[in-house]
């Protein structure tokens, strides 16, 4: 797997015309809007080439952003400081393309995501995400992520939590 991709920050060169994934929204967003967002710095994006073919395997973005506290799960609410917000990343936006189904991608972006926010110069205590539908959801609620209260399509994840997925 970590062979056949490479990871790396969107550059023109990246061919984002025919990405399909599956859901419109996302292929639109990435075909047509991700450059704007990326150029204003309202978000970051990575994008996994397949190395052989140069092709667009999978994108994700990373914006930084907050968790009103009030809305974290128990019990890791009670954990934390009494400040009204968490500083968290959001991962904006996943796709793998459909050609790249049963490889795993989808996992390797989101590890791939983990170890960013993990590493960034920058305090972020969780992750979370928007998922798109309950498919996206189930995906992943498969790592982990917990739904926030009364917000039950956006995922959470601490950040240590999440590392210890990526090295066990
Ligand atoms: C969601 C998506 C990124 C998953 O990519 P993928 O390459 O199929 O994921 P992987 O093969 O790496 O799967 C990793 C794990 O996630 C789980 N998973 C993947 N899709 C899932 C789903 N729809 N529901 C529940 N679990 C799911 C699998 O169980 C797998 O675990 P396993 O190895 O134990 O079987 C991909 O289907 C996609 O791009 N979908 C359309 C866009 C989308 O929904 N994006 C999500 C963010 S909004």
């Amino acid at each position: 797997m970590s062979v056949r991709f490479a990871i790396e920050p969107l550059a023109k060169a990246h061919k984002r015309a025919d990405f399909t994934c599956g859901n419109d929204r996302i292929d639109s967003y990435f075909r047509e809007t991700v450059s704007q967002d990326v150029k204003r710095k309202y978000a970051t994006c990575f994008v996994a080439r397949e190395i052989a073919t140069d092709r667009v395997a999978g994108f994700y973005t990373l914006s930084s952003s907050n968790v009103p506290l009030n809305e974290v799960p128990e019990p890791l609410a009670k954990k934390l400081p009494r400040y009204p917000t968490v500083p968290a990343v959001l991962i904006g936006w996943l796709g793998r393309h459909s050609d790249y189904a049963g490889h795993g991608l989808g996992e390797t972006l989101l590890f791939d995501a983990i170890k960013t926010v993990a590493t960034a110069p920058i305090g972020a205590h969780a992750i979370f995400a928007d998922a798109i539908n309950d498919g996206a959801a189930a995906f992943y609620m498969a790592f982990g992520f917990m739904p926030l209260v009364r917000r039950p399509r956006t995922l959470y994840l601490p950040v240590t939590t999440a590392l210890s997925l990526v090295s066990p």
